[in-house]
């Protein structure tokens, strides 16, 4: 029933620390992503190449990216939202480029400054010139199970952005549960119609781990045949202005509910408990995965 293998891709370096309120050095940044390379992630989102007045706590990408020690069999991906961005990802020689944006309008126009239709252009650009560079795209669609401003979205605002996004030549989309709302039965019901149109291989999901739902619905989704799914070392990140609210579905959260499943990672749990234990000493709190404060006895 279950799948043999799953593949796990770490997006704490961006999306857990694009979220914390302390801003951590550069050269913490590059030891907290070389700690990460040795535990056998496949693959590491390590920073964007957005605009740092948005993102202040990722103003360093260029310096993080080419200060890493890039491990072989490693891919190293970052978000890039403009040819601007692009540009400089890709003088920092990215492995891959993502390219994002929303399902619902508000949430695209509050994050990325313009209309869905606005932004297709954009995307469209970015995602012809990085394949012409010769690398690979990766496509996040955020929104997809509520968002924040409009809440419930419609399934046809989700099959029109992923559709047009695989049209531009992204290999791969990610599906959002942004603000960390989705629940199991919403995630096949959606599952079920991106299914009729997308290969299964073709889709990741991206649980935030907001109300405590992210490793359920990584069941509903292991049931509906995906095998890839985004996470955070330790449930970094959240939202800064819920003081105690979770960040993306943790890592360790993931991997201890895989590893006793049978289902094969290619990560290990030590190392990922050291490196943990490297970037909780760098933020101004503890980390909060279930699994990290178990074995950490806090
Ligand atoms: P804008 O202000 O509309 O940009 O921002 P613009 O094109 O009008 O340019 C304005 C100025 O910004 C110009 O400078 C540009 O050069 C500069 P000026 O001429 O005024 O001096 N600029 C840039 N500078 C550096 N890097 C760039 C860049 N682009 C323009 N790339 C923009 C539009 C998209 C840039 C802005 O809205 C932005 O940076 N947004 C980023 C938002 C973001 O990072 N959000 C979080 C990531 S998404 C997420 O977390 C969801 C996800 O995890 C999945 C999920 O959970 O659902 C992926
Ligand atoms: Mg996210």
């Amino acid at each position: 029933k279950w799948p043999k293998a799953v593949t796990i891709k770490e997006v704490g370096p961006r999306d857990g620390l694009q979220n914390e309120q302390s801003f951590i050095k550069t050269e913490d940044k590059i030891t907290f992503i070389n700690q990460l390379s040795q535990t056998g992630l496949p693959y590491i989102e390590i920073t964007s190449f957005v605009h740092p007045k948005w993102i202040p706590s990722l103003a360093d990408s260029f310096e993080v990216a080419m200060g890493i020690h890039r491990v072989e069999g490693v891919t190293y991906g970052a978000l890039v939202p403009n040819m601007k961005g692009l540009e400089k990802a890709l003088k920092a020689n990215i492995d891959e480029v993502s390219v994002f944006m929303s399902a619902s309008e508000t949430h695209n126009k509050r994050n990325i400054n313009k209309t869905i239709e606005d932004t297709y252009p954009i995307i469209k650009q970015v995602v012809h010139e990085a394949l012409a560079s010769g690398k690979s795209v990766r496509g996040y669609v955020s929104t997809v199970f509520g968002c924040p401003y409009e809440g419930e979205v419609a399934i046809r605002s989700i099959t029109e952005v992923s559709e047009k996004l695989f049209e531009m030549g992204i290999s791969e989309l990610s599906l959002g549960d942004t603000i960390g709302v989705a629940n199991p039965k919403q995630v096949q019901e959606i599952l079920t119609v991106l299914l009729k149109r997308f290969p299964s291989k073709s889709l990741a999901l991206h649980f935030h781990d907001t109300r405590g739902t992210a490793l359920a619905n990584v069941i509903a989704s292991l049931d509906m045949g995906i095998t890839t799914f985004d996470s955070s070392i330790g449930g970094l990140g959240g939202c800064p202005y819920a003081p105690r609210a979770s960040g993306n579905l943790a890592t360790d959260d993931l991997l201890f509910m895989l590893d006793g499943m049978e289902v094969y990672t290619g990560i290990n749990k030590e190392k990922l408990h050291q490196t943990a234990l490297f970037i909780q000493g760098k933020i101004d709190r503890p980390l909060l995965s279930h699994n990290f404060q178990a074995d950490n006895g806090e």
